[in-house]
């Protein structure tokens, strides 16, 4: 988790170990409610704008940035309901296609996810090969089951962790690996042609001031200790992205592994740009990564969340849409991505209801895209399907 995100206002005291949100719930009913009455829901960047005002705060911590980020949505949902449009179709209004992005799942939990059994947060798949929205879930599904098959038979099966991946009970890191690329293979596909890997390091966790600490493989490294051994990990592993690769106080380092790896793999940055424009102009300056994470409540609207995507696509930037750790069941995201036309989506495991709800929105997507009469041009369908 990055240090600059807006906050996530928690109530503090005994309750649910002070993680109520009441406080952020008045603030909508009451002081947010008030300033909004009587406005156009789909004037978003004005009432997006009068509640960052209304806080008051550089990081939205007087209301909270989950109350703004909640009401922001929930602007956009009625702006989109009072069109009679599902919200994908009413953000994408001036888009000419709209496709499904490609999903990036987790198959083992790990980091901060995990009690820190290994360091690495995300080990997921995507599955680049696959030729629609609905194949790439079929896949990863057989993947997922793969997995869990050879951990039980290995007798390392032990449940899941935070995002529905399994619970990995590995020796080191790169085990994790192995196992990935087995479960794969397992499941009858070709791992790097049909499914590939993408990991989030998250290294922020793990590293402070160009120290890291892998405690999976007790030892610890310096910055280029770290890039030596992801690059060897590209070199052996069928890996497209690799996220967070260093420590949000460790830009130049970013922008080394970047230079030596970047033009191969999706260098993806989270905590380091936080869903900031600002921040993703800065990076761009340095050239520290080539695609950005968006997660709204991490900007805290959804005004400053487009204009995080915004500023990546003016760097030539990918982009993935993602979830959190934590989540609920609400589907917005999916809606964003498609509406936006981004081309990735990171939403955790194939596991657990708060996960499959925005696989499963996805689904009831491509089932409306589909009863366009073909209106979509076949090579937009899949962003990285074999049509594309
Ligand atoms: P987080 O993890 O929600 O715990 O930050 C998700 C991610 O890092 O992508
Ligand atoms: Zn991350």
């Amino acid at each position: 988790m990055g240090s600059l995100e807006a906050v996530d206002k928690r109530d503090g005291g005994t309750a649910f170990g002070g993680y109520d949100v009441l406080h952020a719930v008045s603030a909508i009913n009451e002081e947010i409610a008030q300033s909004l009455r009587g406005r156009d829901a789909r004037d978003q960047a004005g009432a997006d704008a009068a509640m960052i005002e209304l806080d008051g705060t550089e990081n939205k911590s007087r209301l909270g940035g989950n109350a703004l980020v909640a009401t922001s949505m929930a602007i956009a949902h009625s702006a989109a309901s009072a069109e009679k449009l599902p919200l994908w179709r009413y953000l994408g209004q001036s888009q000419d296609a709209f496709f499904l992005p490609l999903p990036e799942i987790q198959i083992f939990g790990g980091g901060a996810h995990a009690g820190r059994r290994v360091d690495v947060q995300d080990f997921m798949v995507i599955a680049v090969g696959a030729e629609n929205y609905e194949q790439s879930l079929e896949w990863t599904a057989e993947v997922y089951q793969a997995a869990g098959a050879l951990m039980s038979e290995a007798g390392l099966r032990q449940g899941v962790a935070d995002e529905g991946g399994y619970w990995p009970t590995f020796e080191a890191n790169d085990q994790a690996l192995d196992y990935l690329v087995r479960s794969i293979e397992r499941a009858g596909l070709v791992p790097g042609e049909d499914v590939a890997i993408s990991l989030d390091i998250a290294a922020t966790d793990f590293g402070r001031d160009g120290k890291y600490r892998l405690a999976a493989d007790d030892r610890e490294v310096d910055s280029d200790g770290l890039i030596e051994m992801l690059l060897s990990w590209l070199e052996r592993y069928p890996i497209v992205a690799i996220e967070d690769p260093l420590g949000e106080d460790d830009p130049q380092a970013m922008a080394k592994f970047t230079a030596a790896a970047g033009n191969k793999v999706e260098i993806v940055a989270d905590d380091f740009i936080c869903t900031s424009a600002d921040r993703i102009r800065s990076a761009a300056g340095i050239k520290a990564c080539n695609t950005a994470l968006i997660k709204p409540n991490q900007a805290g609207t959804l005004t400053e969340t487009k204009a995080a995507l915004d500023a990546s696509r003016d760097d030539g930037w990918d982009a993935i849409v993602s979830a959190r750790s934590g989540e609920t069941e609400d589907v917005t995201i999916v809606h964003l991505a498609v509406g936006w036309g981004v081309k990735q989506l990171k939403v955790g495991s194939f596991a657990r209801s708060e996960r499959m709800a925005k696989w499963n929105e996805g689904l009831r997507i491509a089932d409306a895209l589909k009863q366009d009469g073909g209106k979509l041009p076949e090579r937009q369908a899949f962003p990285w399907g074999k049509n594309s």
